[in-house]
């Protein structure tokens, strides 16, 4: 598939069916992630699979948006190995973890399965229900599974502003 199509094609999940998420999927995930680019190639990312009975509890408790799905992926950094830029002082892993995700979000679509980019948590009652993240960056969590049989794009996925609304040339 054309990389282009394989990028409209994609939608964020919001319907999961049951089924798991296969382990020889789950590595192709993992190996997109592998292979992300990352500032000075200092790669300081750390994922954490989430699948279990008991791990699934624990974040459903923490955001509306898994949407029933059976795996999710927390995606971070660790702050000591992300490249810090002299000028401003910024950790790049931050960058680094985003690009990671995105990886793994375009993989999952590959796949055929669904995602969910879910932000909306608070970081705080993450480290406290998972205490193996403390001293780390959780940047994003994903939802990832196969999509139900009723599950559709929302509205919002084909509104997107013209390209000379958000282009310039100098
Ligand atoms: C940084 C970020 C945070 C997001 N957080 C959530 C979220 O917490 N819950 C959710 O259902 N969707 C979330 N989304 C999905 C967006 O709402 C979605 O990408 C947008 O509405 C466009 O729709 P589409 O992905 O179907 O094209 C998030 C997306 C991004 C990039």
């Amino acid at each position: 598939m054309e990389f282009l199509e394989l990028a409209k094609r994609r939608y964020t999940t919001r319907r999961y069916s049951h089924r798991p998420v296969e382990q020889e999927l789950l590595d192709k995930l993992l190996e997109a992630a592998r292979v992300a680019p990352s500032a000075k190639n200092m790669q300081p990312w750390h994922i954490w699979v989430l699948r279990s009975d008991a791990a699934l509890a624990k974040v459903r408790a923490l955001t509306a948006s898994t949407y029933g799905a059976p795996l999710v992926l927390a995606v971070g950094y660790d702050p000591s190995k992300g490249w810090v830029r002299p000028s401003d002082g910024k950790n790049k892993g931050e960058m680094d973890s985003i690009i990671q995700a995105t990886h793994i979000m375009l993989e999952a679509e590959d796949l055929g399965l669904g995602c969910t980019w879910i932000g909306s948590y608070e970081p705080s009652e993450l480290y406290a229900a998972f205490p193996e993240m403390e001293g780390f960056e959780v940047q994003v969590l994903l939802a990832i599974g196969y999509r139900s049989d009723d599950c559709r794009a929302s509205s919002r996925h084909a509104d997107r502003k013209a390209t000379s609304e958000i282009t310039s040339e100098l």
